[in-house]
């Protein structure tokens, strides 16, 4: 394992509550959002978007929640190689002032929070959505992050559509955004446009020519319009980006957002590649990608890399047979470092309590991540299906299981 002690923090800024719920057809009720943010906390993010709080009474009821009970909690965050600090929780708003104060009084309780801001940059939002000029834009920019900042030190910036602004104008808009006192400066490939190469040279560029670039923390916000999320983000991240803004399982507006899980296992698997370290349980990865599935209503495709049901199945028989001899022969990964375990138990009805918890650990679902009420009624569940069922009970059907217990 390659000593990543001297590398600098990839900061892993979670939206999976943010842009993931605006995910067509999810929507999760505020104890829903708060277990999430717990897992989220245990998982080892830095940040996490908890919502857009102007948004609803309930957008602000959650991220006031998520702030209070999970802005202090350590549970899983101590230790070598964790964070060793609490998560920094964040609400998002437009640059209009009740957005913002609304965000502030959301998020304040938190030990950490910060605001992000984000207004568009790119002429064809300012045009046709806006209907501002280049100069209002850097106006209101001007304005609304120093009114963020008389509220709230940590400060997030980002040009909604920067991925189709122009780069002189960006330059502009983003030193007006510093000197305003934003500390962290997101670059939104928003349409999910640009090309890994375009990405990474806009990273580098921005970076190179903004003033008191040095003093922000540079961040990606990539989508997945045409499939490139994840390489934009890695490509920002090898061109100086410092922050990476993911969700789990990649969901978000259209496409979705980068996936958490991609990204995690792209800087694990080639650390000398992209001379990060990160902070996150890989082996929680998993468990929080079923969790999000379950509790969003968004399920996984079973191919999806690092956490699809077949992401560690070999089907033919050459690759069984590789596989037999040597692991490591068709898996980069191993399914355990990502809390997939491997396991022969055959779950029937002679099975106890033991052998079941055991399955549930080994399909991620190991406590605290089940808490003991709901596993209590799962075995209750599972003794009646296998009662019912003569092939015995599959690994599907314990899932299934487990989702209705958290519904
Ligand atoms: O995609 C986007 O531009 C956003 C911003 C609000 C950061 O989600
Ligand atoms: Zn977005």
């Amino acid at each position: 394992m390659a000593d990543t002690s001297n590398y600098d923090k990839l900061i892993i800024f979670d939206t999976t509550l943010r842009d993931g719920e605006q995910s067509p057809g999810v929507t999760l009720n505020a104890d829903e959002k708060v277990e999430i943010a717990r897992q989220l906390t245990r998982l080892g993010v830095n940040v996490i978007e908890a919502g857009f709080p102007v948004a609803s009474p309930g957008d602000f009821n959650a991220v006031q929640r998520i702030a209070r009970e999970v802005g202090s909690l350590m549970e899983g965050r101590t230790g070598k190689g964790r964070i060793n600090e609490p998560v920094t929780i964040c609400g998002l708003a437009r640059c209009v002032e009740n957005d913002i104060q609304t965000a502030y009084e959301a998020i304040r309780e938190a030990p950490r929070h910060r605001i992000h801001v984000f207004l568009a940059t790119s002429d064809i939002h300012l045009e046709f959505k806006l209907k501002i000029t280049r100069s209002e834009c850097k106006q209101r920019i001007r304005e609304m992050v120093g009114f963020a900042k008389s509220l709230c030190e940590d400060i997030e910036f980002s040009p909604e559509d920067g991925g189709r602004s122009d780069r002189e104008f960006l330059v502009e808009a983003l030193t007006v955004a510093i000197e305003a006192g934003a500390t962290t400066l997101n670059i939104p490939d928003t349409v999910g446009y640009n090309t890994p190469q375009q990405y990474g040279d806009l990273i580098s560029y921005l970076r190179e020519h903004t003033k008191g670039s040095e003093n922000v923390v540079w961040s990606t916000h990539c989508h997945d319009d045409l499939g490139l999320a994840t390489a934009n983000t890695l490509s920002g991240v090898s061109n100086g980006a410092r922050q990476v803004e993911v969700a789990i399982n990649g969901i978000g507006e259209r496409a979705g957002n980068t996936a958490l899980e991609e990204i995690v296992m792209n800087v694990h698997t080639h650390p000398s590649a992209y001379k990060v370290q990160h902070t996150v349980d890989t082996k929680l990865l998993f468990a929080t990608s079923r969790m999000v599935a379950d509790l969003s209503g968004m399920s996984v495709q079973p191919n999806k890399a690092i956490v699809g049901r077949n992401a560690f199945l070999h089907e033919s028989g050459i690759h069984q047979d590789g596989v037999l001899k040597h692991k490591s022969t068709y898996e980069i990964i191993r399914p355990e470092d990502v809390g997939v375990t491997s396991d022969n138990l055959a779950l029937g009805k002679h099975s106890g309590r033991h052998a079941f918890k055991a399955k549930l650990d080994a399909l991620g679902y190991g406590t605290p991540a089940l808490p003991d009420a709901q596993f209590q009624s799962a075995f209750v569940k599972f003794k009646r299906l296998a009662d019912s069922k003569k092939s015995g009970v599959t690994d599907g059907d314990l899932h299934a299981l487990v989702a209705d217990v958290r519904s």
